[in-house]
């Protein structure tokens, strides 16, 4: 059975290489996670250009596998397998990051893996915590996603209990920092700025938690407008925009909904670990107040720490090695990017 796996990731504006160990065990090691990002060509448009990230990764691909190697102290030869972000994602992104794999894999004549990027990022959690129990809860939140996971097999059973029907939490986050004058992307800086305001100084809405609503989908453009139309007056006013007040007060909503949502699923499917991944898993009053919610409702809570919840390398190699592990079938050599890959297919 391939040992040493490398996995390959570009579906957005992160090139990332990581190498794993699977041990016979099942467990799977971090030997290295290198990481080269575009965002700050993309900061002055505040959001992600797909043509720039895809010449960014062309750049950056064979460097970072170079740099990967180094810090692991392995030689290309080392590798037995290698994994890559198939999609969801940006189109050309994610060819460049498939077409390296395949160059890769037919030159060293090792198997490839053509792996879900969702599933990456829940799979990143058993390098620092070890196997995930079956089922788990999953709570994915970054710049492109939301969504609330069923998680039966990391390998092959994933099914989705909910989404956002418009913005995603991350995208939440970089437009509202955009009303605010806080630089892109906007999680870090709000979540900086909300620690000196007053998260009930102003009551901004709670997306989808009305009686008819889907229990578990998400909305977060009401609450963006909600901002705007807030700062909006208070300009109109003449007032200066109290920036730590409404940072931390939507930051409040995001997390409240988040936690609430991913609480009562955990309870109602009778499942009793939740894992929180994605780049705003790294925000402090959401690991704060799940951490609360959690404790309260008797589940165990894992967030990975924040290197691993952005994109990254190692949640590729991660997934990578758990499919090798469950003995599912290796990808074609002509397999395409999957700019719409579905969650539930969690290697194509
Ligand atoms: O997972 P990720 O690196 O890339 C995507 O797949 O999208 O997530 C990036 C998103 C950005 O929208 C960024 O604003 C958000 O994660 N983010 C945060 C924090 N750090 C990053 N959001 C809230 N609080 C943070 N501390
Ligand atoms: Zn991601």
């Amino acid at each position: 059975m391939p040992r040493i796996v490398m996995g390959i990731e570009s579906s957005c504006d992160e090139t990332g290489v990581g190498l794993v160990r699977l041990h016979d065990d099942g467990t799977v090691e971090l030997l290295a996670d290198a990481v080269a990002s575009s965002v700050d060509q993309h900061a002055r448009f505040g959001g992600v250009v797909p043509e720039v990230a895809s010449r960014a990764h062309l750049e950056a691909m064979v460097p970072t596998v170079h740099r990967a190697f180094a810090d692991a102290g392995l030689k290309l030869s080392d590798v037995d397998a290698i994994a890559v972000t198939a999609g969801p994602g940006l189109a050309g992104a994610l060819l460049v990051g498939v077409s390296a794999a395949k160059a890769y894999s037919a030159a060293l004549e090792v198997p490839l893996y053509g792996v879900n990027h969702l599933a990456g990022h829940i799979a990143v959690d058993t390098l620092q915590h070890g196997p995930l129990p079956a089922p788990c809860l999953a709570l994915l939140v970054s710049g492109g996603h939301t969504q609330l996971l069923r998680v039966d097999d990391i390998a092959s059973s994933i099914t989705e209990l909910g989404s956002t029907v418009d913005d995603a939490a991350g995208e939440a986050y970089d437009k509202v920092a955009r009303l605010i004058d806080l630089p892109y992307p906007g999680g870090p800086p709000i979540d900086k700025a909300a620690a000196d305001g007053d998260p009930a100084a102003i009551a901004f809405p709670r997306g989808m938690t009305g009686p008819r609503d889907a229990k578990f989908d998400f909305s977060f453009s009401g609450l963006k407008t909600a901002v705007a139309r807030w700062v909006e007056a208070a300009e109109r006013r003449g007032e200066p925009i109290p920036v730590s007040d409404v940072a931390a007060s939507f930051q409040e909503a995001v997390a409240d909904v988040l936690t609430a949502k991913a609480v009562r699923a955990a309870k109602e499917s009778g499942i009793g670990t939740l894992v929180i991944s994605g780049g705003v898993a790294a925000n402090s009053r959401l690991s704060a107040l799940a951490k609360q919610r959690c404790a309260d409702a008797g589940i165990e809570l894992r967030v990975p720490r924040p290197r691993l919840c952005t994109d990254n390398g190692a949640m590729i190699a991660a997934l990578g090695a758990h499919v090798v592990a469950a003995d599912r079938p290796q990808s074609s050599l002509d397999i395409s990017a999957n700019p719409a890959l579905p969650v539930g297919t969690v290697s194509v």
